[in-house]
């Protein structure tokens, strides 16, 4: 039996372990690492230092706050990739030799089926088959689940991924790192009347495409005469454009596979207009399931959930276990759009 699961993730800039007991959380610490902030984004080489210096604290913090013995943790769950491959490397290592020392098993996990099995920690009666939007600052992606572990690629991105495309907005709009919070934040204020942007690929399949709206803001942001007072309504015609290319092609996928429901994962589904024009949307068709912010946003319980579904398979990593950049997701199989004839494909 692996009940008791050590969960850890170092992929990007956020240093984070976790406790998971029967499924239930006993315990999650975050450290997110600031340094970032002065260069605007995530230097690589920072993170990895950062997450060496942190992890060993951060593990003992999580056990502590559980109330829990090193000794009777019975499994590990770390994320393997994808993300950066340096900080995902401090993880992984620290995680084979946890595990190696106490005889543990151990898991390696893909970041976005971590963030997939967010919402199944508080709520535990969620199960598939359900679609899946996954957004995050490197991912978009919008995936059949019929099963628990498997995988049918509606869509995903062209170029920016949408918290990409928020970060970069936030970046021209004279706000800091990480952009999303920040644009939701003055979105609010915002007049949604003042700045129409395009809509890339609103009217075509399951593909999505930002990089373009996000020019279309440069240019409105060049032409601006007085950007103190256009921010707020930059910032709501931006992130309305990207929610309802986001929502329209979970609309679709949803009518096309009948589902019921609809999970939301990743950092930008840390955004509550997200989530409340999905459950628009979709009112009447598919009930709308999100995490909370903090399991949303990169942590280490979403690792725990989705190792602990694995385990539970009588799944295990072996001592080779190795931290993969552009590691593909498992049990993911590209669907043909148009007659839903499955092929399969890596990410
Ligand atoms: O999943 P995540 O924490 O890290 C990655 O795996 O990339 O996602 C981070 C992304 C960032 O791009 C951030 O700007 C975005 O999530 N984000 C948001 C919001 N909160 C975070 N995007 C839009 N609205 C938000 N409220
Ligand atoms: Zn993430």
């Amino acid at each position: 039996m692996a009940d008791a699961v050590l969960g850890i993730e170092t992929s990007c800039d956020e240093t984070s372990a976790a406790v998971l007991v029967g499924g239930e959380l006993e315990s999650l610490v975050i450290l997110s690492q600031d340094i970032h902030k002065v260069f605007g984004g995530v230097v690589p080489e920072l993170a990895s230092r950062a997450h060496l210096t942190a992890l060993p604290a951060v593990v003992d913090r999580a056990l502590a706050e559980a109330g829990i013995a090193p000794s009777a943790i019975d499994a590990v769950a770390v994320t393997a990739g994808p993300g950066l491959a340096g900080a995902l490397l401090v993880g992984v290592v620290y995680a084979k030799s946890f595990a190696y020392a106490g005889d543990r098993a151990l898991i390696g996990v893909h970041h976005m089926e971590g963030h997939l099995f967010a919402p199944a920690i508080e709520d535990r009666d969620l199960s598939p088959p359900f679609v899946a939007l996954l957004v995050s600052g490197g991912h978009t992606l919008l995936l059949d689940v019929p099963a628990w572990g498997r995988y049918r690629l509606f869509g995903e991105t062209r170029d920016d991924a949408a918290g990409e495309a928020f970060d970069k907005v936030a970046t021209l709009l004279g706000l800091g790192y990480p952009g999303g919070p920040a644009i939701e934040k003055f979105a609010n204020n915002g007049d949604p009347e003042r700045f129409t942007f395009p809509r890339p690929m609103l009217n075509e399949g399951f593909e999505f495409s930002f990089s373009g709206l996000k020019t279309a803001v440069l240019h409105a942001v060049r032409a601006s005469s007085d950007l103190d007072r256009d921010r707020p309504h930059l910032a709501r015609g931006f992130q309305d454009a990207v929610l309802d290319v986001l929502v329209t092609k979970l609309e679709r996928a949803v009518r096309a596979t009948g589902y019921r429901a609809a999970v939301l994962g990743g950092g930008v589904a840390c955004s509550k207009a997200l989530a409340a024009r999905a459950a628009d949307r979709l009112k009447g068709l598919a009930r709308v399931a999100v995490a909370s912010p903090r399991l949303n946003a990169d942590n280490a319980a979403m690792i725990a959930r989705a190792g602990w579904h694995r385990l539970r398979l009588g799944e295990r990593s072996d001592w080779t276990l190795d931290a993969r950049a552009d590691l593909p997701l498992p049990g993911l199989e590209m669907t043909d759009t148009t007659h839903h004839v499955p092929r399969t494909t890596s990410l």
